[in-house]
């Protein structure tokens, strides 16, 4: 049996995360330029957009530029802008096509003006598109997002909107970009690296955690199958007992 004939179709996650790690590794072993390997990281987000939609997953949500990674040398920033750019204008027809609304997390400001405005105009145009809502992570940062959230509580407790005591684990997640959003419960990791790297700290809290070794720009359909299939495997217990 195929991996994918082996996926119970009733049990398929409702929100799945990626972080797509591992282009520069990709572009070097193959003695290319990091950027090389960003652009055939392309496809590998096409798959997974195409893997998800047709298993019936109605969030992914897709790490694509860290607020750690403007620490990056200026010219693979430039090029990554520069990509997503491009991306969006030759992926629209696609995404209008296959129904994918597209959402972002993260400190959209900081971006260029012209990244800004791309992103803007394929939210807008993808608005009613209810197949699948693809969620780009951009200058995305979970300790920057959950601080930003318990400044803006604090705003609105200065200004009388709340009450300290009102604040909770579900009114504090509606200070998150990811407000109304479900939290993931399957969140793979490509490249072997085992780590989080400040991604969705909150919202991790109860997902099951899948990590390969493939590198990003070699992530396929199959790949995220077998990603569904292990968390398939999975007993999620929330702290209770078996029975
Ligand atoms: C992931 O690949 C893409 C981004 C972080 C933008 P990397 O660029 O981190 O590739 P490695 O980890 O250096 O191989
Ligand atoms: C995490 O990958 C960020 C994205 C995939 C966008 P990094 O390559 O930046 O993470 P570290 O530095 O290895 O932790
Ligand atoms: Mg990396």
């Amino acid at each position: 049996m195929s991996v994918l004939e082996q996926i119970d179709k009733t049990k398929v996650p409702e929100h799945v995360a990626i972080i797509m790690d591992g282009n520069g590794r990709w572009a070097q072993q193959r003695g290319n330029q990091r950027i090389f390997g960003h652009k055939n990281g392309v496809k590998a987000v096409r798959a997974a957009t195409e893997a998800a939609g047709e298993l019936g997953v109605k969030y992914l949500t897709l790490y694509a530029f860290s607020t750690e990674n403007w620490n990056r040398p200026k010219s693979e920033v430039d090029a990554l802008m520069g990509l997503l750019v491009d991306t969006i204008n030759s992926e629209m027809e696609t995404l209008l096509k296959n129904g994918i609304r597209i959402l972002t997390i993260g400190d959209i400001g900081m971006l260029p003006v012209r990244v800004q405005q791309k992103l803007n105009d394929v939210i807008e145009k993808t608005s009613k598109c209810n197949a699948i809502t693809t969620i780009l992570a951009l200058s995305y940062g979970s300790r920057l997002e959950i601080s930003e959230a318990a400044k803006r509580m604090a705003m609105d407790v200065l200004t009388g909107k709340i009450l300290p005591e009102q604040i909770n684990p579900e009114l504090f997640s509606g200070y998150l970009y990811t407000a109304g959003i479900p939290d993931p419960e399957l969140l793979i990791r490509t490249s072997g690296e085992i780590r989080l790297s400040n991604f969705l700290l909150w919202q991790l809290a109860y997902t099951e955690l899948y990590f390969t070794t493939v590198l990003w720009p070699d992530f396929s359909k199959e790949e995220f199958y077998k990603a569904v299939l292990d968390y398939q495997k999975r007993e999620r217990r929330f702290g209770k007992t078996s029975q």
